[in-house]
C-alpha cells in the first residue's frame, strides 16, 4: 500500500533520532512492499531559524494532505538558544501546541511499561515492581484546559498580575473520555480518571461526565482518583494502573513521572490523535540539546512511535508488531545506548542502534 508521511525532524536530538526511524520505516516498506512518501515540516526552532515563525501555514496545510505525521523534538536550551529570547507566542513550545490545535489532536496516548531487559533502570524498589512489572498508559486530553485558555499578565493597581484560565465544556471531555474506554477494552479493563474535584469546578465536570461514558463500557472497571495522590501512587504502586484519563496539565506532569518511573524515558513513544485515524506521532522525551549532533541518543522512543504510527494512523498491525518485536530483540541481544547502558551489555551509538534493529528487520 501507498502511504504519505510527514516528517518533523525538529531541533536537537530530533534529526539524528527521525532519520533512524525512517531506516526502520523503510525496511519495513520493503518487506511488507508498501510505498512511503516522505514529506519534510518545519517545526520549533527549525522551522523559527529558516520561516521566523514556529509554525507556519504551509507546514499545517502539508501535514493535512499526510496520513500521519512522524516528529523527533522540538525546542532548546531556553538560557542559551536565541529562541527563548523570542516572545512567547514565536517560541518553539508555541508551534507545537498550534499545530495540536490546528490539527485537532485531542487525544494523547503515552504508554509506559517496564522492559524486562531494563529492570535494573528502573528506580523503584523490586518488591514494588514485582514480577510482572508494570504497563500503564496515559491518556491525556492535549487541546484544551489550560495550556489553550484565556491568558494574559497585567498590572492591577501597579501589582504585575497573571492569569490562566482552565477551562473544558462537557464535549472537549467526553470525546477523550471514550477513547480512553475504547483503549481499555483492548488492555485490561480499567479506567483511573484523575482530577482534583476537591478543589476545581472543571475538576468536577470531568467526574461527572466520565462517569456518564463509563456507564456505557460496563465491562470497564472506572475509578476518580486526586491528582496528587495519583503522583504518589505512581511511585508506590504502578501496578495498580492500566488506563489513566485526565486533562492536559496534569497529564503532562504525571506523563514525565510515568516514564521516569520506567527508567527508560528514551524508550517510551506517544500518539497525539484526531477524531480521524491521523496522527502526530513522537518520543516521550525531549531534544536534549546537550547531547544533539553527537550520534549518542536513543533512537528506540522515535523507532516505536514509528511503530504506533503503522498501527493507529495506517492500519498496518503485523508490520508494528514486527517493529516492537525487533526492538526487544535488540535489547535481549544486549545492544544498548548510552542512557540504558549497564556493564555487561554492548553500547552502540544513536545510528548503531538503528542499523541493529534494521538488520533484525531484514532478517527475519
Ligand atoms: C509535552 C511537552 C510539551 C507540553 C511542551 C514542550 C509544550 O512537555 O509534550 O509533554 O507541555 O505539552
Ligand atoms: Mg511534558
Amino acid at each position: 500500500m501507498e502511504f504519505k508521511i510527514g516528517l518533523i525532524h525538529g531541533d536537537g536530538i530530533g534529526p539524528e533520532i527521525v532519520n533512524e526511524a525512517q531506516k526502520v520505516l523503510d525496511a519495513v516498506a520493503g518487506k511488507y512492499h508498501h510505498t512511503f512518501h516522505y514529506t519534510n515540516l518545519l517545526l520549533g526552532g527549525a522551522s523559527i531559524d529558516a520561516t521566523g515563525l514556529p509554525l507556519t501555514e504551509e507546514t499545517v496545510a502539508e501535514a493535512r494532505t499526510c496520513d500521519a505525521v512522524l516528529m523527533g523534538s522540538i525546542g532548546g536550551d531556553a538560557k542559551t538558544s536565541p529562541w527563548y529570547r523570542l516572545e512567547p507566542s514565536k517560541r518553539p513550545e508555541a508551534g507545537l501546541l498550534g499545530i495540536r490545535k490546528a490539527l485537532g489532536l485531542f487525544a494523547n496516548l503515552r504508554p509506559a511499561y517496564l522492559y524486562n531487559e531494563l529492570r535494573d533502570a528502573c528506580p523503584l524498589k523490586d518488591e514494588i515492581i514485582g514480577d510482572e512489572g508494570f504497563n500503564l498508559i496515559i491518556v491525556r486530553e492535549l487541546t484544551g484546559g489550560l495550556y489553550f485558555g484565556a491568558r494574559e499578565t497585567k498590572n492591577i493597581d501597579g501589582v504585575e498580575t497573571a492569569v490562566d484560565t482552565l477551562s473544558y465544556n462537557e464535549n472537549e471531555i467526553r470525546r477523550i473520555a471514550k477513547r480512553a474506554f475504547e483503549i481499555a477494552m483492548k488492555r485490561n479493563k480499567k479506567v483511573t480518571e484523575v482530577d482534583k474535584a476537591n478543589v476545581l469546578d472543571s475538576s468536577r465536570l470531568w467526574r461527572k461526565v466520565t462517569a456518564e461514558v463509563a456507564k456505557e463500557y460496563p465491562e470497564v472497571t472506572y475509578e476518580n482518583m486526586l491528582v496528587d495522590n495519583c503522583a504518589m501512587q505512581l511511585v508506590r504502586d504502578p501496578k495498580q494502573f492500566d488506563v489513566i484519563l485526565t486533562e492536559n496539565m496534569f497529564g503532562d506532569i504525571l506523563s514525565d513521572e510515568a516514564s521516569m518511573v520506567t527508567g527508560s524515558i528514551g524508550m517510551l513513544s506517544s500518539a497525539s490523535l484526531n477524531e480521524t485515524s491521523f496522527g502526530l506521532y513522537e518520543p516521550s522525551h525531549g531534544s536534549a540539546p546537550d547531547i544533539a549532533g553527537k550520534n549518542i541518543a536513543n533512537p528506540i522512543a522515535t523507532i516505536l512511535s514509528a511503530a504506533m504510527m503503522l498501527r493507529y494512523s495506517l492500519n498496518l498491525d503485523e508490520e508494528a508488531d514486527d517493529v516492537e518485536s525487533a526492538v526487544e530483540r535488540v535489547l535481549a541481544d544486549g545492544y544498548r545506548t548510552g542512557d540504558i547502558y549497564s556493564e555487561g551489555t554492548t553500547k552502540v551509538t544513536c545510528s548503531g542502534m538503528g542499523d541493529a534493529i534494521t538488520a533484525i528487520l531484514k532478517e527475519a
